[in-house]
């Protein structure tokens, strides 16, 4: 019988890597319960979330995705207690300091997407010389989310549009989407296929919220300091087993 003849087509269980997605970005999420769980202080967290973050650039880089954006400071995490948010900044300082290091053997271009102003001048200096070395890195693109928020950089482009309109430059009868999206930190590049956030939150956290319009999600409960290449390659895996349509059928 034609009805039952038809085999389903098999569950694929590893990665095809002639269709990966051309940009994933990660919310970098459960680096204090991982500290917690071991009876270490939250500050503790955020050293044992650095590994992690190179390991999957560098896998990222190996396989051929063209961008990955990592959320490393959101605008809201400034609420944090002060040793909290001391510790991240140390511990970014001394990432960056490690990716200038090893930046001619891995080749990574690195970006950044926030309002780094409120960075020590320390910090902003170490960000525009990893930009600036891996200017010409033509691999993977990792843009790092620093005091970053989605409304904020939504805001930012409307304040930018709009005083480019007040001054002539630009003509809202004219606007589209592709030019407002000129005004964002991510101008230049496309969409992220899939946004993964570890550690079993199911929300966006403020995080691409225009870019993610049609991003696919992957969920899990392994916190950031345990995320691997495998859990990575279970990411794409579920991501390629999406019918995306964009609205359309
Ligand atoms: C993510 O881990 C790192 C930052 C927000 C900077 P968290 O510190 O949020 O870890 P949890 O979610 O409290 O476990
Ligand atoms: C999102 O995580 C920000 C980063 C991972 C950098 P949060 O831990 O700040 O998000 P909420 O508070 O759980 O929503
Ligand atoms: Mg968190």
């Amino acid at each position: 019988m034609a009805l039952f003849s038809k085999k389903a087509a098999p569950i694929r269980t590893e990665v095809d890597f002639s269709r990966l997605p051309r940009h994933i970005a990660v919310i970098m999420d459960g680096n204090g319960r991982w500290a917690k769980r071991r009876g270490l202080p939250r500050t503790a967290g955020p050293a044992a979330g650095a590994e992690p973050a190179r390991t999957i650039a560098t896998y990222c880089k190996d396989i051929g995705i063209d961008y990955l954006t990592v959320y490393a400071f959101s605008t809201e995490n400034w609420k944090r207690p002060k040793e909290e948010v001391g510790a991240i900044m140390g511990l970014l300082k001394k990432y960056l300091l490690e990716a200038i290091g090893q930046m001619e053997r891995d080749k990574v271009k690195m970006e950044f997407f926030g309002d780094l102003s409120p960075l020590t001048p320390e910090l902003r200096g170490l960000c525009e010389r990893t930009r600036e070395i891996s200017r010409h890195y033509d691999g993977c693109q990792v843009n790092v989310c620093l005091n970053y928020g989605g409304r904020d950089e939504l805001l930012r482009a409307a304040r930018a549009y709009a005083q480019d309109c007040l001054e002539g430059r630009a003509d809202p009868n004219h606007l589209t989407a592709e030019r407002f999206g000129g005004y964002l930190f991510s101008r230049d590049i496309p969409d992220p296929d899939l946004v993964i956030r570890p550690s079993g939150e199911l929300r966006l956290s403020n995080f691409l919220l225009w870019q993610s319009a049609y991003a696919e999600f992957y969920f899990t409960d392994v916190l950031w300091p345990d995320f691997s290449k495998e859990e990575l390659n279970r990411a794409i895996v579920s991501y390629q087993s999406r019918d995306r349509r964009f609205g359309g059928v």
